[in-house]
């Protein structure tokens, strides 16, 4: 395939909670992913003294960091997504000054990065939060939430602006509406009133550290990060159409939000026809004019929509609620995949706002088989990749911008969604299983010699 451009940096994703361990290490605080040791999708149980949570030590990553980045860096990594973990650095969340060993241990692993020449990609706020803002305040429900949060931005901003220039806000912003105790801090189950005030609150905090970002850091870039949610129609019924256009609005209006500075019409007459009223303020309003740079986002899958009711409720959806699309096939944990739709994505979100790009996940989470001779036969992670890749080198024969493309764990990592170790997505094998035997021993797949070839020919091997 033709080489991507010159300026297209390889690499590859990993969060905070996923990979460091060391919970309580560093003085950090505990944090809405500690109290959720069964995923992003469970609600808070409190922890004894003694249980068991496979995030606690995760791979162990806090420690072992340089080790890693050696073999990102092996494979020709230019850029390497993190996050900062939110209570690492002000553990309750509303202090007013931030914990020194926190920001010294990020210090540390920038500079390890930046002795491999692998530029940082970091985002604020990636599935977690302090824990002691959801039990003080009710999390992002509470307006306090936009202090805390700028002022914790704006202390990493300051603190690292001559070793970070590419920043993320939070996470796939729009996984709220179904996680919304991951995404915002919302314990039980609240309703669509209070989850639309606190993603209201969030794409405030979210545009007043853009303008920080800005005046701290006037050489940084930073960008939004979406959960790509694309939709087809089930049918070429107008019903359908419809229907599928609604669904891509409940996703995509986290984007136009935080790219053209407003709340556009078709959220307007959702809110008003579902009895939803926000309290927005002016100077929320004139907050949401501090737009990003580009556009992040995940992509893992398409899935279908129908209006049919009786389809609907038999529907099945792992994330997502979705129709599952006939002509394609699922990963062992039902992840349809669809490269095509790599590319569709790519070019609808070009088209839409004419902002850079940038895939910063993208991944197939297998079980996976440590052979006798010491490695991994991931033969179809290599063609999922391999597949998703060619549509990405297509999307910029079409003439979208693609700034790079971060694989999601290029290192076995704890999945999110149910917090196993056995759904693996990294080129590199860990030794540790779901209930945390293991040597944590680090081990190169075969995708991983493939990825090597992959960056080293600029996409030119796919
Ligand atoms: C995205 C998240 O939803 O998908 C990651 O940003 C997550 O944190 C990834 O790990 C894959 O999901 P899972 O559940 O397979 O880990």
């Amino acid at each position: 395939m033709k080489a991507f451009p010159e300026t297209f940096l390889w690499g590859g994703a990993i969060a905070a909670n996923q990979v460091e361990g060391a919970w309580r290490e560093g003085g950090k605080g505990i944090s809405t992913s500690d109290v959720q040791p069964h995923g992003v999708m469970s609600e808070a149980v409190e922890r004894e003294p003694g249980d068991f949570g496979i995030k606690d030590v995760a791979i162990d990553f806090y420690h072992r960091y340089p080790e890693d980045i050696a073999l990102f860096a092996e494979m020709g990594f230019g850029c390497l997504r993190v996050s900062i973990a939110w209570a690492r650095i002000f553990p309750q969340g509303d202090e007013q000054t931030p914990n020194e060993e926190g920001l010294a241990y990020y210090d540390r692993l920038f500079d390890e990065l930046a002795k491999h020449n692998i530029t940082p990609m970091v985002t604020l706020s990636h599935y977690e939060m302090p824990w002691e803002l959801v039990k003080k305040y009710g999390g992002w429900g509470s307006r306090e939430l936009i202090t805390f949060f700028e002022r914790y931005a704006r202390s990493v901003f300051t603190r690292y602006k001559n070793k970070v220039k590419l920043w993320l806000t939070f996470n796939e912003i729009n996984m709220s509406l179904h996680a919304p105790l991951t995404g915002v801090g919302l314990e039980g189950k609240p309703g669509k009133k209070e989850i639309y005030q606190a993603i209201h609150h969030q794409l405030v905090a979210s545009a007043l550290v853009v303008k920080a970002c800005h005046e701290i850091i006037p050489d940084a870039r930073i960008g939004n990060m979406l959960l790509g949610g694309l939709m087809y129609p089930l049918t070429c019924k107008p019903e359908d159409m419809l229907e599928t256009l609604q669904e891509n609005r409940s996703w995509l209006f986290f984007g136009d939000v935080q790219c053209r500075g407003e709340y556009p019409g078709y959220m307007l007459r959702y809110f008003r026809d579902n009895g939803i009223e926000l309290d927005i303020t002016e100077s929320d309003r004139e907050a949401l004019k501090s737009t990003v740079d580009f556009i992040s986002f995940s992509y893992y899958m398409s899935g279908c929509v129908t209006a049919d009711e009786e389809v609907n409720a038999k529907a099945r959806g792992n994330i997502l609620s979705m129709v599952p699309n006939p002509h394609l096939a699922s990963s062992e944990w039902g992840w349809q995949i669809d490269p095509i739709g790599l590319r569709i994505l790519l070019n609808e979100l070009w088209d839409r706002y004419q902002k850079p790009l940038f895939i910063v996940e993208n991944g197939l989470g297998a079980k996976d088989k440590l052979e006798a001779d010491g490695t991994v036969h991931d033969d179809y992670r290599i063609s999922y990749l391999n597949d998703h890749l060619v549509q990405v080198g297509e999307a910029i024969e079409d003439g979208v911008a693609v700034l790079g493309y971060t694989c999601w764990g290029p290192i076995d990592l704890v999945s999110a969604s149910k917090a196993e170790l056995s759904k693996r997505y990294g080129f590199i094998y860990v030794d540790r299983d779901d209930e945390g035997n293991g040597t944590l021993a680090r081990t190169r797949k075969k995708s991983f010699h493939w990825y090597k070839e992959v960056i080293a020919t600029n996409g030119g091997s796919l």
